[in-house]
């Protein structure tokens, strides 16, 4: 499919696991393509990749809770191509594993910087021109633990209940500018974030899982893929579940 070919996408946290997928995939159906990531070393064979499709990309070494670094890169993505019209917030951290009584104030402050400032800093920074434009996708890439709570992981799942929140707040602001906003809520996607969890976390959360195993991250990307299309032209504000039947609402 090239269905994507002309649109430009910027992709937080594509130097690995699931952005690194969306951010072929997006390649694949023809979007050039702009990583956002603090990982410059790993990001390199993600752009080889994509040169391989024969499409443009770009990388930014960029903290995404730096509001300074943000806003500069998204000002030299404008100067390259002139427009965005995807972006896909997907760099995020999980964080210790640790109940609320044991959990660092210092922990707490970087997740939710990662998760949700972070998230709403590109937001920001990308909008005014999507609004120019009256066109452009937004894709929050959130967590079944924001919808049902993981024990042992507060910061994490009260960080992905602000993304769904403000998913929901932001799409009805720009609703009537063809801009459409939704998020992703996945249980367990196989990448390096479960290792970091450990091994009883991971147990324990795939346990909740009906479908009995683990998402891929090629299963995330075929759900952004539509997300960010034409096709998805009446559905914004929505989060929708990634979850193996965990959750069914
Ligand atoms: N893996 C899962 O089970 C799972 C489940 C639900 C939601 N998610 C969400 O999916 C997203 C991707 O997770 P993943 O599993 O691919 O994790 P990952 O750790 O494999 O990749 C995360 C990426 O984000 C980047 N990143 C981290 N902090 C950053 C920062 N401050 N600025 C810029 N980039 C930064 C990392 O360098 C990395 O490339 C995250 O938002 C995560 O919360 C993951």
């Amino acid at each position: 499919m090239d269905d994507l070919l002309g649109k430009i996408s910027i992709i937080t946290g594509g130097a690995m696991g699931i952005g690194k997928e969306i951010a072929l995939r997006l390649a694949r159906d023809g979007s050039d393509i702009v990583i956002v990531d603090i990982e410059g070393e790993l990001t390199g064979k993600v752009l080889n990749e994509i040169q391989l499709t024969g499409r443009k990309s770009l990388f930014y070494e960029v903290d995404v809770t730096r509001w300074d670094r943000v806003k500069a890169m998204v000002h030299e993505v404008l100067k390259s191509f002139n427009k965005v019209d995807i972006l896909v917030n997907n760099a995020g951290i999980v964080g210790p594993v640790a109940p609320v009584w044991e959990y660092r104030v210092e922990d707490w402050d970087r997740v939710m910087e990662i998760n949700m400032k972070g998230t709403f800093l590109c937001c920001k920074a990308v909008i005014p021109s999507m609004l120019k434009q009256k066109n452009g996708r937004i894709v929050n890439i959130a967590s079944i633990s924001g919808k049902e709570g993981n024990p042992r992981m507060g910061a994490y799942s009260s960080s992905k209940a602000a993304v769904i929140a403000f998913t929901k707040a932001l799409a009805k602001e720009v609703a009537q500018q063809n801009i459409m906003v939704n998020c992703i809520a996945p249980a367990l996607i196989e990448t390096r974030m479960l290792e970091i969890m450990g091994k009883e976390q991971r147990e324990f959360l795939l346990s909740k899982i009906p479908m009995g195993r683990f998402g891929t991250p090629a299963e995330v990307s075929a759900l952004v893929k539509f997300l960010v299309s034409d096709e998805c032209s009446f559905s914004t504000g929505q989060c929708y579940d990634l979850s193996g039947g965990r959750a069914v609402y």
